[in-house]
């Protein structure tokens, strides 16, 4: 035969394989086990998750249920204004965040918000009640967006991500999110819970979930 046969037949021989290629496998899609609405999934059912980063990612979307649940967001508003209830109301009677945070002379949280919850008076309460920093703001935005500002010292009080998961495992206006008085349906789980899944979310490198990600 020719050279060139050879080399035609040669091409035709690599383009028929290429055809035949089948695409790269596909990741297996993760089965989680079901959850009850109002309840967290351990970190444990992410376990057959073997890629760290998917699995981190996993779990701050399983973490973002009580992020992105009114108890938290009402509390951590872009602008000045406190939010109330599930609908994430403008806070009545109207309050605002004033230059700390703190609401503004003769209106500030405390001179309302008692160290725990007034029952009769439907007050909530707990130690040193006072709004997130506006650059931890969260109501509005996607798991992702908040993943990422959540783990940037800039933008989370200086916290590191040891910090983070104390935070979220012991602070006093976190754990109120679990015991909101007066008939406020309370974050899903328990706050040890979620603290073992931010704490988890850490072990396996911190990864975000993509933007368009829900839980
Ligand atoms: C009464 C208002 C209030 C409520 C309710 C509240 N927070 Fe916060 N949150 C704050 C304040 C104030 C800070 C800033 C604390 C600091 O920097 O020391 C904060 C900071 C945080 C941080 C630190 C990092 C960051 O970037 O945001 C986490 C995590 C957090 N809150 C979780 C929660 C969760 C989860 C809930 C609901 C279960 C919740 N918070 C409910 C006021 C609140
Ligand atoms: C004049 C009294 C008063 C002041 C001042 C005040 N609050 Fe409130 N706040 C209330 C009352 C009363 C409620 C309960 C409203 C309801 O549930 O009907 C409430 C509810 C809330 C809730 C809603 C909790 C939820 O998830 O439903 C948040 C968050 C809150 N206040 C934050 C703040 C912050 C932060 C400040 C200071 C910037 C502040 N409040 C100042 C009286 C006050």
């Amino acid at each position: 035969m020719q050279p060139l046969h050879l080399w035609f037949l040669a091409g035709v021989g690599l383009l028929a394989a290429a055809c035949d290629a089948r695409p790269a496998e596909a990741p297996k899609p993760v089965v989680l086990p079901p959850v009850a609405p109002g309840e967290l999934r351990s970190p444990e059912a992410f376990a057959s998750i073997q890629d760290n980063d998917a699995r981190a990612a996993s779990i701050f979307l399983e973490a973002s249920k009580v992020l992105l649940h009114p108890r938290c967001v009402n509390c951590h508003p872009h602008d000045g204004v406190p939010r109330q209830g599930d609908s994430g109301e403008r806070h009545s009677p109207p309050a605002e965040r004033g230059p700390r945070d703190r609401g503004v002379a003769a209106m500030e949280c405390t001179s309302c918000h008692q160290v725990q919850n007034l029952e009769l008076a439907r007050v909530p309460g707990a130690p040193g009640w006072h709004l997130a920093p506006a650059e931890m703001a969260w109501l509005g935005r996607s798991p992702a967006a908040i993943c990422a500002q959540i783990k940037d010292p800039a933008r989370n009080g200086k916290k590191t991500l040891a910090q983070i998961v104390e935070h979220s495992a012991r602070d006093a206006l976190v754990a109120w999110g679990w015991a909101p008085g007066h008939g406020r349906t309370k974050a899903p789980g328990t706050q040890a819970q979620f603290g073992a899944l931010v704490d988890a979310w850490v072990k396996a490198g911190a990864a975000c979930p993509p933007e368009e990600a829900r839980p």
